[in-house]
């Protein structure tokens, strides 16, 4: 499948507001660079970068909408929790409006927020530009993209560990897939002693 990438670009530029939308165009630089750098597909990082927000600035209404379209439901926990639609809600919409057929594509999506076990490659890509793009400034940006530098695991293992505290700190709850893919990172990537 070729994709109309100008036509999701001009198609965002619509749905998202000017900080968001610059913020998708960067996260698709970042991912195309993740991409190159550890042999993922081009073209798919581009998409998925892109497309990832695409529905971060919808209505509760919209997200319970795409959602039935694609006959997908979402748990208490995700309900409560208003960052976590547009993951659900934005997979949804780039299968049923946009016809991406692409598993690959649409679970980068399906899980950039709460990431999850045995994360594709594409999907850790996804998962860490979200965390490096240029116009990230949070405190620890710089370290977060010096241990992407090192490597994937190197990434994952440091994006896992400052999820998991940060969203502690907060009092948040904590999805269960970002649970198991906390498990996941720390039982694949930590060597033991
Ligand atoms: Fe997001
Ligand atoms: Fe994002």
């Amino acid at each position: 499948m070729t994709y109309n990438v100008d036509g999701y670009i001009n198609l965002i530029k619509t749905r998202l507001s000017e900080y968001r939308f610059h913020h998708s165009v960067c996260v698709a630089e970042s991912a195309v660079a993740l991409a190159k750098r550890f042999g993922a597909d081009e073209e798919k990082a581009r998409v998925a970068g892109i497309l990832h927000d695409v529905m971060k600035e919808a209505s509760l209404e919209e997200h319970l909408a795409e959602c039935e379209k694609a006959g997908v439901q979402m748990s208490e926990l995700e309900l409560k929790n208003k960052k976590l639609h547009h993951q659900i809600s934005g997979a949804a919409f780039v299968k049923c409006e946009l016809g991406i057929e692409d598993e690959d594509i649409i679970n980068a999506i399906r899980f950039h927020t709460t990431a999850r076990e045995n994360m594709s490659l594409l999907e850790q890509i996804i998962y860490l530009a979200d965390y490096i793009s240029d116009d990230r400034d949070y405190e620890d940006v710089d370290v977060m993209r010096r241990k992407v530098s090192q490597g994937l695991e190197s990434g994952m293992l440091y994006a896992m560990r400052y999820t998991i505290v940060d969203l502690a700190n907060h009092a948040r709850p904590i999805h269960p897939d970002t649970v198991n893919a906390y498990n996941w990172v720390i039982n694949s990537f930590v060597k033991e002693d």
